[in-house]
């Protein structure tokens, strides 16, 4: 049931380049330039006039719910907010009919994302889930939906929901951006093939396994680690933490990079790996700035770069490529290594990777 992998949770990012495929097959068609969801189709009015989109979900999920929020605020122009499901149900939030609630579950079970659901349309808004267990409770109690197709998603650190949630999220994004008339004919079309070409480079990222596993081996004993990203990447940091802090039990914390002089720069000393996402396309000069900041602090530098890049790689102690792509497909690359990482670290450290202590696979209660 491994597929010949030793964990669920190996098989499960090995998987991603297929789930992805599964995920936007039938719905992307890039020759044609069409985006076809029937959850979109069927009540694209109510898209096009949403004031506002509302991104209900948690953990890895609100982490997908962060990247779809640059998205949808960057394509279609539309404002979006990201809230925890478990704050928003019991803040009295201002909800109109004019609002689209997306609530993003892998499971389709959790307490609090299914609760903020509830409430929302009790207030009038046109519920949208995304999901990835099919008949799910979240699935059934939503208007409408797009399911993420990534297949079973056995080990309780989520991987391949994160990646099929994003593509499905931006499929959407593109899909309105369209409708809207807020893209630019071209861009759009090469936004379509270079999704489409997505799966084969998600495929070359997983080549860095080896790679990864060395990396794994020199920080595996460390009880802290910092994961920096900007823009598109900053969700991808806060990802990357929470993959570490949960199979490996390394206290982690993810930020956006230019927050790190306003407090967390005070960590850095020899002791501290740092993961930097510094990819080309995405503030690039800033970052490197950013990592400049650390080795002169003498931090351990860990950066995930676009292939062939120079600068940061010559500050870096360690660098994982990826391959080019269009900034805001980055994160379906750059959070590849980071799952590898987490992987490797928490088994060289002997800890359960599949199923991590205190955690269950789908939290139903709140
Ligand atoms: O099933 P859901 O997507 O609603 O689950 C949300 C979180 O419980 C889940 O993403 C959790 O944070 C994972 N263990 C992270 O790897």
């Amino acid at each position: 049931e491994k597929g010949g992998y030793d964990h669920f949770m190996l098989k499960e990012i090995y998987e991603q380049p297929r789930a992805i495929k599964d995920t936007y097959r039938g719905r992307l068609l890039a020759d044609q330039g069409i985006i076809r969801m029937a959850g979109i189709d069927q009540n694209l009015e109510k898209f096009l006039n949403a004031n506002r989109i509302i991104i209900v979900a948690c953990g890895t999920s609100w982490h997908a719910g962060l990247v779809a929020e640059y998205i949808f605020e960057d394509l279609a122009r539309i404002p979006v907010e990201v809230e925890y499901a478990s704050e928003f149900r019991y803040r009295n939030p201002v909800i109109t009919e004019n609002d689209i609630l997306i609530a993003i579950s892998q499971s389709g079970e959790t307490a609090d994302t299914l609760a903020a659901i509830k409430m929302a349309k009790e207030r009038g808004a046109f519920v949208f889930g995304v999901c990835n267990v099919v008949g799910s409770s979240i699935a059934r109690e939503t208007d409408a939906g797009a399911y993420t197709h990534a297949g079973p998603e056995i080990g309780v650190a989520s991987t391949k929901a994160f990646t099929t949630q994003i593509t499905v999220l931006t499929l959407i994004a593109l899909k309105l951006a369209k409708e809207k008339g807020t893209i630019e004919e071209s861009k759009y079309h090469e936004y379509l093939v270079e999704l489409e070409g997505i799966p084969a480079k998600v495929e070359r990222t997983l080549k860095t396994n080896p790679l990864i596993e060395e990396i794994a081996e020199v920080y595996k004993d460390s009880s802290n680690c910092l994961y920096l990203g900007r823009g598109y990447n900053f969700p991808v940091a806060l990802e990357g933490a929470l993959k570490l802090k949960e199979i490996s039990y390394i206290h982690a914390e993810g930020y956006p990079a230019a927050e790190m002089k306003h407090g967390p720069i005070a960590l850095i000393d020899e002791e501290m790996p740092v993961v930097v996402i510094a990819t080309r396309k995405g503030h690039y000069e800033k970052v490197v700035s950013n990592v400049q900041e650390i080795k002169s602090r003498s931090g351990k530098i860990i950066a995930v770069v676009t292939e062939g890049d120079q600068q940061v790689t010559d500050l870096a102690d360690h660098v994982v490529e990826v391959p080019e792509t269009s900034e805001t497909l980055t994160p379906l690359l750059t959070t590849i290594p980071l799952q590898l990482l987490s992987y490797h670290i928490a088994l060289m450290r002997g800890c359960n990777v599949d199923q991590p202590r205190n955690l269950a696979k789908s939290v139903t209660v709140e």
